[in-house]
């Protein structure tokens, strides 16, 4: 790929470069295929710890490991020419110390070849973030609702309620911007607080659950296209229901396996028109059965 010609990949400068101007899109993904959809729609296609309860099952992002996100990283990586990826570091591998989370970045960055990370925390991750953007690695923040910090708050809930909370938002998102950080997820937080983060910061802000007033948006792809099951928090809009089709999809192919309607003679090799099931088969009787 060449690093000017029309392919080349938006930058991390670029995106940084947003604040206050064209709104910044960010969707998941977590693979090449979906990647390779998203791709020329999107400035970020963000490989987020979401896909530990979207693709896994978990009932939270904890369970995720380093390995795990340079698997998908690098899917999403091989999948996509244009937007700027952005991989999750997991949770254990960064708030230990700043060397730890520098050995987890680096080794995201060589092994998927992303274009930066995203860590969760504020104030209290402000030195790994100058640590890490001082040794090269370009880092989107994440305040506000913090998924793998849900033990600690005990639910997925809004923040920014009370003046108290604003101001720790504040102090978080000041704290990350002045540690180097090149944009801020903000999660799940009312909008006044969301609006004055986004004025008075240096940085773009993409907000999920944070309102308008953000400089970009992002939803879990999944959430967006209805192929997630469990409860739709109030901020994702469905755009599509992949998930009606799909079971449709299945329902109709179940029941021409059944009646052996399917395969056709157009989806066999070499049988003419002659394709047909060996016998009509009932519900419940096996091949051989009287
Ligand atoms: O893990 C993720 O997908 C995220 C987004 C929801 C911002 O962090």
């Amino acid at each position: 790929m060449s690093a000017t010609g029309p392919n080349r990949r938006i930058t991390v400068p670029e995106i940084a470069g947003r604040k206050g101007g064209e709104r910044i899109v960010c969707l998941t993904a977590y693979n090449a295929a979906t990647a390779k959809l998203l791709d020329p729609f999107v400035d970020l296609l963000l490989v987020g710890d979401s896909l530990g309860m979207v693709l896994y099952g978990f009932e939270t992002t904890l369970p995720v490991t380093l390995d795990m996100m340079i698997l998908h990283g690098a899917a999403v990586v091989r999948g996509s020419e244009r937007a700027c990826v952005v991989v999750d570091l997991p949770f254990g591998s960064y708030q230990h110390s700043p060397a730890d989370a520098f050995r987890a970045a680096a080794r995201v960055m060589s092994e998927t070849g992303c274009a930066a990370v995203k860590l969760e925390g504020g104030v209290e991750m402000a030195d790994t973030v100058a640590f890490l953007t001082g040794r090269g690695i370009p880092v989107l923040a994440h305040i506000g609702l913090q998924p793998q910090s849900v033990m600690k708050t005990g639910g997925y809930r809004a923040r920014g309620k009370d003046e108290a909370d604003a101001a720790r938002l504040m102090a978080d998102a000041k704290a990350v911007a002045g540690a180097g950080a090149f944009a801020i997820v903000l999660e799940g937080m009312v909008e006044p607080v969301a609006r004055r983060i986004t004025t008075e910061i240096p940085i773009p802000t993409i907000g999920i659950g944070a309102s308008p007033a953000c400089d970009g948006q992002v939803l879990v792809t999944e959430d967006m296209v209805g192929l997630t099951q469990n409860v739709t928090p109030r901020f994702v809009r469905r755009y599509a229901d992949f998930g009606r089709d799909l079971a449709a999809a299945a329902k109709a192919f179940a029941r021409e396996v059944r009646t052996g309607e399917f395969p056709r003679a157009e989806h066999c090799y070499g049988a003419g028109s002659n394709a047909r099931p060996l016998a009509p088969r009932g519900p419940g009787k096996r091949a051989g059965e009287q």
